[in-house]
């Protein structure tokens, strides 16, 4: 089979999330990396990470425009889509700039800044007919497919409550009055001009408000929440009251300073006959307590059926992770740009509900913690 080309914008050996999805995206090796801008500021490791990939250096580019331009006027060897890993605040520009040009764009959430920059992204690519991906991790994982069809099954019944928490720890420093060695995380996530109006909302809450919505179906309607920043610019911690469309209430809190936690991304879905329970940390095993029944614990591959099951790589006990989830999510979409079908990953939809939800959280918390509608 033919394999697609992509190229990639953001993501620097030394860099976080780039390095994880080009490992994802290698595993069906369905696509190969051809071109990238992997920084705009650093040029030698711009030509490091490209010569790292064989690619070859007519292809590695100082900026993002230069490589929209010349890519679009490839033929031959044109690229099938674009991989964007930068930071929050060069989203927009760079999606539009390749849409613009016809290609495909998957990118890191959130989306962009503003919701009206979303609006115009997902207008683009329907007026285009380009795919979309935003690349919510955790909707990749085999036992969140699980959970969703578990759902859409009808087995825990009606929704009545969900909790969604997304717990670190790594700014706990910049909440209390000491100050310990800088982290080595990307930190510009604190900042305002790179990150938009929201960290940690924007950083981690998107995360529980698209994991929930993938599961149950349901979107937040209106939500209330407090945002506490403990004197940094910008938010380091939330408790979020959400409302979806069905009348349904939950309650979504996120937070960096919670000391003990990395990346405790913990889903609870309570229905009238019964309860799902997932925990990133430990993704291959689902909590499935039907009313009146003892609880069970399903394993990846020994217990899925269905989408989950066919995800499936390695036998049960061999712990998928979070790379595994991103190729999940990858698989379909490049599946997607093959055939043409829809795939099951997120969309621009996604990122543009993504950002509403940011953009109400600040809303609310700014005002005191009233409802605001999304
Ligand atoms: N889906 C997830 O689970 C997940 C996890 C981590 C990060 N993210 C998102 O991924 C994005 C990147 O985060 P990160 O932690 O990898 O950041 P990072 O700081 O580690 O890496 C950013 C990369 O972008 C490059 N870059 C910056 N501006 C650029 C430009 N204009 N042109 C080309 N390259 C540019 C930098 O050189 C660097 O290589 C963020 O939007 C973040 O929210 C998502």
């Amino acid at each position: 089979m033919k394999k697609l080309r992509y190229g990639q914008i953001g993501g620097t050996l030394n860099a976080f999330i780039g390095a994880v999805h080009r490992k994802a995206i290698a595993i069906d090796e369905m696509c190969t990396l051809a071109a990238g801008c992997f920084s705009s500021t650093h040029p030698e490791a711009n030509d490091e990470c490209g010569a790292h990939y064989g690619i070859s250096p007519d292809r590695i580019y100082p900026d993002y425009r230069t490589m929209a331009e010349s890519e679009a006027a490839r033929t031959e060897d044109r690229l099938d889509f674009v991989v964007i890993c930068t930071p929050n605040c060069t989203h927009y520009e760079i999606a539009k700039a390749f849409m613009e040009k016809g290609f495909h764009v998957a990118c890191e959430k959130p989306l962009c800044f503003t919701s009206e920059q979303a609006a115009r992204l997902r207008d683009l690519a329907q007026k285009k007919n380009l795919l979309t991906c935003v690349t919510y991790t955790y909707t990749g994982y085999n036992m969140v497919k699980l959970a969703r069809q578990i759902i859409s099954e009808g087995r825990i019944g009606r929704i009545l409550d969900v909790k969604g928490e997304y717990l670190q720890d790594w700014l706990l420093d910049k909440a209390g009055d000491h100050t310990e060695k800088e982290s080595t995380l990307s930190v510009w996530r604190m900042n305002p001009e790179f990150s938009g109006i929201s960290n940690c909302v924007g950083d981690i809450g998107t995360h529980i408000e698209e994991t929930v919505s993938y599961i149950t179906g349901l979107h937040v309607r209106r939500l209330s929440a407090v945002l506490d920043t403990f004197s940094q610019e910008l938010d380091l911690n939330a408790n979020i009251l959400v409302e979806f469309d069905s009348g349904a209430h939950g309650c979504f809190s996120c937070s960096q300073i919670a000391a003990g936690h990395y990346n405790g991304l913990v889903i609870r879905i309570f229905g009238t006959s019964g309860a799902i329970e997932w925990e990133q940390e430990h993704p291959d095993f689902l909590k499935v307590t039907l009313k009146g029944e003892p609880t069970q614990i399903l394993t990846r591959a020994a217990h899925t059926w269905g989408h989950a099951a066919d995800l499936n790589r390695i036998p049960s006990g061999h712990p998928e992770g979070l790379t595994m989830a991103f190729a999940n999510i990858y698989r379909e979409f490049a599946g997607a740009v093959i055939s043409g079908r829809p795939g099951d990953y997120p969309t621009v939809e996604d990122g543009l509900r993504g950002v509403k939800f940011i953009e109400a959280c600040v809303k609310s918390s700014k005002n005191g913690g009233t409802w605001v509608e999304i």
